[in-house]
């Protein structure tokens, strides 16, 4: 039986020379791919109370939407500066070169509400600790967050548990 990690497709140099792309566009596209994903994605907070689920624009909103539904849960997309209408808050990241920031709307969650955060790929941890930040600038918690892929040399994992976060991914690339 194919898994998680099966269905991920590497495609080399890219977007720069010496990258190895890991593409789940393949493990979207697939069905039994995106179900077990979802499933073991969700599989650790099942009982859990959970009140929203947030994603990480742009891989968290297709997976944070599916695991939202299938919670019977609300979604929050945490969106790239300039996307969202509403009134929002700010949070700048690190990237590569370069800084970035993520906003999100300042109604959509209630202080003490119990969160899942969901993205792809945690590589060096910036976007999901922005994330983090914007969550619990809002007053509520994150209670977990969940990845398809974990890059370990890039030292997310830690980050995001030195935070004090719960971090459940699906497989790894060591080495990249
Ligand atoms: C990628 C990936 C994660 C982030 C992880 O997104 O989807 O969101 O990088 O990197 P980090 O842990 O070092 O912060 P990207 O910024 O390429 O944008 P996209 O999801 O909109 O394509
Ligand atoms: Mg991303």
């Amino acid at each position: 039986m194919k898994t998680v990690q099966d269905y991920i497709r590497t495609i080399p140099d890219f977007p720069h020379e010496g990258i190895m792309f890991r593409d789940v566009t393949t493990l979207f596209s697939d069905p039994r791919g995106f179900r077990i994903a979802i499933d073991q994605l969700l599989h650790p907070y099942a009982g859990q109370p959970i009140d929203k689920v947030v994603g990480l624009e742009a891989r968290g909103f297709i997976l944070g939407g599916a695991i939202a539904h299938q919670l019977s849960l609300g979604f929050v997309p945490i969106r790239k500066k300039g996307k969202l209408p509403g009134k929002t808050i700010e949070q700048a990241y690190k990237l590569e070169y370069g800084e970035a920031v993520m906003e999100v709307h300042d109604d959509v969650l209630q202080p003490g509400e119990k969160v899942l955060l969901v993205d792809d790929l945690l590589a060096t941890g910036g976007t999901a600790e922005a994330g983090i930040k914007l969550i619990e600038r809002m007053g509520a918690e994150v209670i977990g967050c969940a990845f398809i892929i974990d890059l370990p040399d890039l030292g997310g994992r830690k980050k995001l548990a030195a935070l004090g976060m719960d971090v459940h991914a699906l497989c790894a690339f060591a080495g990249d």
